[in-house]
């Protein structure tokens, strides 16, 4: 595996695999990988000639520095993780090659970033397409992978990278789950064996709601009878628990015939994020 830490060498590289015929295969992450990451790493894999994946904890989608200083950063393994995956490139860029200018552009997000995350984390989404539009300025993937544990990162990338037209494919991937149905995160790591199971029962209660859909619950009822499950969770501080529309993201109507159950919250000062179709 290759290690590129600069961006021309990052550009020159693409360049080159593109120009004999090949595809390149692109899975931005902050590192901390765990078999979610993995996952998308298979697809890539199995869908392109080369894969690149890139690791960068980029300061501009965190709006709080405590979150930011405590992020994981595990290189070693997250290297010998991708080497025995048969990664083709681990791109590894410092700041200054990420971010030679300053740039605060605004992007606008078309409706949505205005809610979940994007009241909770103001500037969060604007750091992440920053980010992203950059990381695919560099590497100039022919696809992308992200998984739906971001549920609203995902549809935020869709759509703003269609807007942007910059050629790339985005692939969803579905959310890689422990035994207990815990969502993986590189922020799991953070939390103790009992923090792990109190994180378990995000997922539990989710399931919940979807079981209350299929017996022909009521939208607003189940978001009541669902929030009350997860205030009750001794140790779990609920952020929000909002139903959605997934392709809109707006908020459910009870006669909405799909809705994506969306859920942030905080266990021993972690926060984690969580989501399921739950109609
Ligand atoms: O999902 C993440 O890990 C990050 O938001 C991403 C997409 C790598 C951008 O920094």
């Amino acid at each position: 595996m290759k290690i590129i830490s600069t961006a021309s060498e990052m550009t020159n590289y693409s360049d080159a695999i593109k120009g004999e015929g090949g595809e390149l295969g692109f899975i931005p992450t902050m590192g901390a990988l765990h078999e979610g990451h993995l996952s998308l790493v298979a697809q890539a894999k199995r869908e392109n000639t080369q894969v690149v994946v890139s690791i960068f904890v980029n300061p501009t989608q965190f709006n709080n520095s405590a979150d930011l200083e405590k992020y994981p950063r595990t290189f070693e393994k997250d290297a010998e993780m991708l080497r025995l995956k048969n990664v083709d490139v681990m791109f590894y860029p410092s700041i200054s090659e990420v971010y030679p200018n300053h740039n605060n552009l605004e992007y606008e997000m078309d409706g949505l970033d205005k809610n979940m995350e994007g009241p909770n984390r103001p500037g969060h989404f604007n750091g992440v397409v920053q980010v992203v539009t950059r990381l695919f300025d560099l590497v100039k993937p022919n696809h992308a992978y992200f998984g739906e544990k971001d549920f609203q990162q995902l549809a935020i990338i869709r759509h703003m990278s269609s807007k942007l037209k910059n050629g790339v494919k985005i692939i969803g991937c579905e959310t890689i789950r422990s035994e207990t149905g815990l969502a993986l995160s590189s922020r799991n790591t953070l939390l103790t064996e009992s923090g792990l199971q109190i994180a378990s029962k995000i997922y539990s209660s989710l399931m919940f709601a979807q079981r209350q859909f299929a017996n022909g619950g009521l939208a607003s009822q189940v978001l009541v009878q669902t929030t009350a499950i997860l205030n009750n969770i001794e140790g779990l501080e609920l952020e929000y628990l909002e139903f959605v529309n997934p392709s809109s993201l707006q908020k459910y109507s009870d006669t909405e015939s799909e809705i994506q159950a969306c859920v942030a919250a905080h266990i021993e000062g972690v926060r984690l994020i969580d989501n399921m179709r739950v109609k």
